[in-house]
Parts: C-alpha cells; sequence; structure tokens
C-alpha cells in the first residue's frame, strides 16, 4: 500500500478539521436555521447539544480514523472482523459526503458570483428591494449559478488533487484567523444600525415554548452538519492525525471555533435584517441580501464586501474539499484510483447530481418532490437522517463495539496523556452521546 499523508503540525490539525466544520453551515445555514426556529431557542438548544454532543462525536471520529489509518469504509472493515456489517456506516457516510457535496456547491457557487458582483460594485447605491431582486436573478438565471458551481466544483478538485499538506493545511492556516478578524469588523458594524437591538432580542432572548422535537432535531442536524460530523470527514481527517497529537484538545478547539463563529454570525446577520426590515425567516436570502446591505451603509463597504465574499469562497473551498476528500479517500483506497483521477471522478459524479439542486432553484422549476425543492431535500435528507444516524452509529462504535482499552490508548496517546477529563469523554461517548442522540431522533419522528 502507498505511504500515506499525515498533517505536518498540531497547528495544522486544528486549522484544517476547523476550515471543514467553518464554512457556509455558520454562515449561511446556522442563521436560516436559528431565524425559522424561535431565534433564541434555537440558539440555546444548539450550544448544548454541539458541545456536550457534538465535541465526543468528533473526538469518536479522530479515534476510529487514526486507529485505523484508513478511508471511512475501510476504517470499519480494518476494526471489525470480515464479514462484519459495521462498514455499511462507511458507506453511509461516503453516500452521504457525495450528497452534501451535491446541494453544497449550489451555495458554493453564489459565494463565487458574489464576489464576482462586488469586484464588479454590483451592490454600489443600491437598496434593499434592488439587492433583493439581484439575488433572486442571480439564483435563478439559466447558467450564471451553474458556471459557478461547476467552477467551485473544479477548484476543489484542484486542490484535493493536490494532496493533504500542500494543499489543505497550508491554506486553512491562513486564512480561518483572517476570516474570524472580518467577521468582528462586520459585528461592530452591524451592532451599531439603528434597530439592532430588536434583531439581538431575537437572537439572544429564548422563548423555551418554542422547544419541539423538530427544533431539537434541526438543532442537532444543523450541529453535525456545522461540525463535519456523523458523516466520516472527520474520520478521514482523523486518519491523518499523528500518534503524538493530542485529539481532545484539538476538538474542543474547533468546536468552540465553529460555535463562535456561527454565533457572530447571528449577530452580524440579525441585527441587520431587523435594521433594514428583513424577516427574520427569510431562509435563503438572509445572508446574500442583508450582508451586501451592511456593507452598503459602511465607510470603505466595497472594499469589505470584497473580502468578507472572498473569504466565504475560501471558508467554503475548505469545507468542499474535506467532502471531496472523504470521497477520493475511499475512491483512492477502495478501488485503487489514482488520487488525481479519484477527484475527477468523484467532482464528475458530484456535478451530475449537484446541477439538479442549482436547477431547483429557478422559478417554476418542477425540481420539486413532496413540496420541497431538490436542493431543500437534499439538505433535509443529509442533515436530518443521514448525519444523525451516522453519528449514532459512530459513538455506538466507539463506545460498545471497540474495546475499552483501545479507545482510551487512543484518548490518552497509550497512556502519555492523562486520563480524568479523558474517561469523562468516554463515559459520555458510551453512555450519553448515543442516548441523547436516538431521543433526538425519535422525537421528530413521532412529531
Ligand atoms: N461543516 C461545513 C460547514 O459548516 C459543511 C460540511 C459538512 C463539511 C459535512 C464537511 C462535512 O459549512
Amino acid at each position: 500500500m502507498k505511504q500515506r499523508e499525515n498533517f505536518g503540525s498540531k497547528l495544522g490539525i486544528i486549522m484544517a478539521t476547523a476550515g471543514s466544520a467553518l464554512g457556509l453551515g455558520n454562515i449561511y445555514r446556522f442563521p436560516c436555521e436559528a431565524g425559522a426556529n424561535g431565534g433564541g431557542a434555537f440558539l440555546i438548544v444548539y450550544l448544548v447539544i454541539a458541545l456536550a454532543i457534538g465535541t465526543p462525536l468528533m473526538i469518536s471520529e479522530f479515534i476510529i480514523g487514526r486507529r485505523s489509518r484508513s478511508n471511512p469504509i475501510g476504517a470499519f472493515r480494518i476494526l471489525t472482523r470480515q464479514g462484519s456489517a459495521w462498514p455499511i456506516v462507511g458507506y453511509l457516510g461516503v453516500g452521504c459526503a457525495f450528497l452534501i457535496l451535491a446541494f453544497y456547491t449550489t451555495v458554493a457557487g453564489w459565494t463565487l458570483g458574489y464576489l464576482g458582483k462586488s469586484i464588479a460594485g454590483h451592490f454600489n447605491g443600491q437598496d434593499l428591494a434592488q439587492i433583493q431582486v439581484q439575488f433572486s436573478s442571480f439564483t435563478s438565471h439559466p447558467w450564471w449559478p451553474l458556471v459557478c458551481q461547476l467552477a467551485f466544483l473544479a477548484l476543489t478538485a484542484f486542490v484535493v488533487a493536490r494532496g493533504v499538506k500542500n494543499g489543505i493545511e497550508k491554506y486553512s492556516k491562513i486564512l480561518m484567523p483572517l476570516l474570524l478578524v472580518i467577521m468582528v469588523v462586520l459585528c461592530v458594524k452591524s451592532l451599531t444600525l439603528s434597530g439592532a437591538s430588536e434583531g439581538l432580542k431575537f437572537f439572544f432572548s429564548p422563548d423555551f415554548s418554542k422547544i419541539n422535537g423538530r427544533v431539537l432535531i434541526s438543532a442537532l442536524g444543523q450541529s453535525f452538519f456545522s461540525l463535519s460530523i456523523g458523516m466520516g470527514a472527520l474520520i478521514t481527517y482523523g486518519s491523518y492525525i499523528s500518534k503524538q497529537d493530542n485529539m481532545t484538545s484539538s476538538a474542543i478547539g474547533v468546536v468552540l471555533a465553529d460555535t463562535l463563529v456561527a454565533v457572530l454570525a447571528g449577530v452580524i446577520i440579525f441585527p441587520a435584517a431587523f435594521s433594514f426590515g428583513i424577516q427574520p425567516e427569510a431562509g435563503a436570502s438572509l445572508a446574500f441580501t442583508t450582508l451586501p446591505m451592511v456593507f452598503q451603509q459602511m465607510t470603505g463597504g466595497y472594499f469589505f464586501c470584497l473580502i468578507f465574499f472572498l473569504l466565504l469562497v475560501i471558508a467554503t473551498l475548505t469545507s468542499t474539499i474535506s467532502l471531496l476528500e472523504v470521497i477520493v479517500a475511499a475512491l483512492t483506497e477502495e478501488m485503487h484510483l489514482s488520487r488525481t483521477k479519484a477527484a475527477i471522478v468523484g467532482a464528475l459524479g458530484t456535478a451530475v447530481i449537484g446541477v439538479l439542486a442549482t436547477l431547483s432553484f429557478r422559478t417554476g422549476s418542477p425540481l420539486h418532490i413532496a413540496g420541497r425543492s431538490f436542493f431543500d431535500l437534499l439538505d433535509h435528507i443529509t442533515a436530518l437522517y443521514f448525519m444523525p444516524l451516522g453519528g449514532l452509529f459512530i459513538v455506538l462504535f466507539v463506545g460498545w463495539r471497540m474495546k475499552r482499552a483501545d479507545a482510551m490508548d487512543e484518548l490518552t496517546n497509550s497512556g502519555t496523556l492523562k486520563a480524568g477529563i479523558r474517561k469523562a469523554i468516554y463515559f459520555i461517548i458510551r453512555y450519553i452521546a448515543p442516548l441523547a442522540i436516538a431521543v433526538i431522533f425519535i422525537s421528530q419522528l413521532v412529531g
């Protein structure tokens, strides 16, 4: 077997994992979900789930990946006996990566299109109505969003074909911190808009009567989506982590950074939305109309707008890379394709489904199933079914199928790290996380 690559440093692991985690899930999907599910109530549930279930699940994926040094399918095969059914979880993960990548690149394409628009100054002097029209005409244009989507996929395939250390790791290290800085600047601006306090109230004051099974499963799905867990992306990245690295602290760092960016996105978007009179439930258009409006109100807005969309493209790219990497790792190791071939095959396969997701935004598009656009359908089934089920099986695997000694061996780097807190993490992985995921999952099935 060929030599597998590793991440070069601890910082590299954190940044690459953060690169996977931070993306449209934080800046685009999180405000959409919070807006649709009662604002503050959603935020509280989200925080609890991301920290209490997300972290142990992320660590579980690292354990499986590093122990097996393999892609998700191979990982479950290597860690079990021949003929075991566990590799099915790996197949589901790779399938899930494929479906997510298909609809994710729709919005990824928009970010590229919006970068172009901001360079061309399309938002200069525009009012809200005009910016909203721009959004709908862009997303339902017959070919622009398709061109952008395919370009984005090609870019992703290019980086993935180059490998782990020189592609994924190098860029993530510089760009992730820059994203954070820009977001803080935007936050300050948004908070000083008139009427900002209404938005803050919506986002921060929880109305607990709004919490029901649907909000719980949405928060669970959102946290899994946002943290890139429950489908094998982090099993794959875990397989590149070296034996000396402290996976627990890396995972905690990533979860905190991801949560911070999601909250910042809310603090930027909701005050601005209220200030401009945009409904918090506005969904897809929330990020793509409120943000250009905020930039309109700023000195140097043209410049900030450009930088912001550039960073959004990059944050999105580090996520699409991690999704394609799941498919590529599986194709190279299971089917013995070369990395370049695997990247091309993976991207082309994704393009076929992805194009349908993009076309489903056209007005009057027939690509609707059971009242949902094809895009929504892919988003819905991956976040609400594939990822929770994948996550459930992953914690069950580490907690019950692997030997405790093996799991603790990974957690403590063969006894060189203190066991104390890691025993507690193991306890959560074994008992609390599976129970919580199962309860939330069932609570939505019964309504
Ligand atoms: N976590 C990414 C985001 O928030 C999306 C993603 C999901 C990436 C699953 C990889 C795997 O944008």
